[in-house]
């Protein structure tokens, strides 16, 4: 054995199981934080909904399932965030993509959080962090 191992190439998002996985990988990142957890805490008394919406909202963006029926930006209007919530958002969502898929879909997952958390900013009347 030597010390250099052979990565295998990573998948693309492709299935529902695959969606389900970002997600709860995602969520199980966020919670631990130190800055998004006690604000997710907080705000939610039952994860397991949410992990269901979220799961649909992603397979709707991702799969083009039609599953996800909300609108994402009202629950955001009362939660006491800024954007280094967003910016620590998309950096747990970037590394939680890059550490599972790649590919194009795996690419359009974190340019659609971008542009979906650049609106979101903006409707809270947030000016976005120059990273995000
Ligand atoms: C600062 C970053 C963010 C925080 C702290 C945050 C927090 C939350 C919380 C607490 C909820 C649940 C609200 C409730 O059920 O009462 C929620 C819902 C949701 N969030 Fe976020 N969020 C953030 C960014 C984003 C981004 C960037 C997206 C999209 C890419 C997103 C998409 C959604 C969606 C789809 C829902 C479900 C809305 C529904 O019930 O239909 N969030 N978010």
């Amino acid at each position: 054995m030597t010390d250099i191992e052979l990565k295998q190439p990573l998948a693309d998002i492709q299935t529902e199981e695959d969606v389900t996985r970002l997600v709860y990988t995602f969520y199980d990142k966020v919670r631990a934080d130190e800055l998004l957890g006690p604000v997710f805490d907080k705000a939610i008394a039952d994860w397991s909904p949410h992990l269901e919406i979220m799961c649909n909202f992603w397979s709707t963006m991702l799969l083009y399932s039609g599953r996800y029926k909300g609108d994402p930006m009202s629950k955001h209007f009362s939660l006491p965030i800024d954007p280094s919530h967003f910016s620590q958002w998309l950096l747990l969502f970037k590394g939680t993509v890059d550490a599972l898929f790649q590919g194009e879909v795996a690419d359009n997952a974190k340019a659609r959080a971008k542009n979906i958390a650049r609106i979101m900013q903006s409707m809270l009347g947030l000016t976005p962090n120059n990273n995000n």
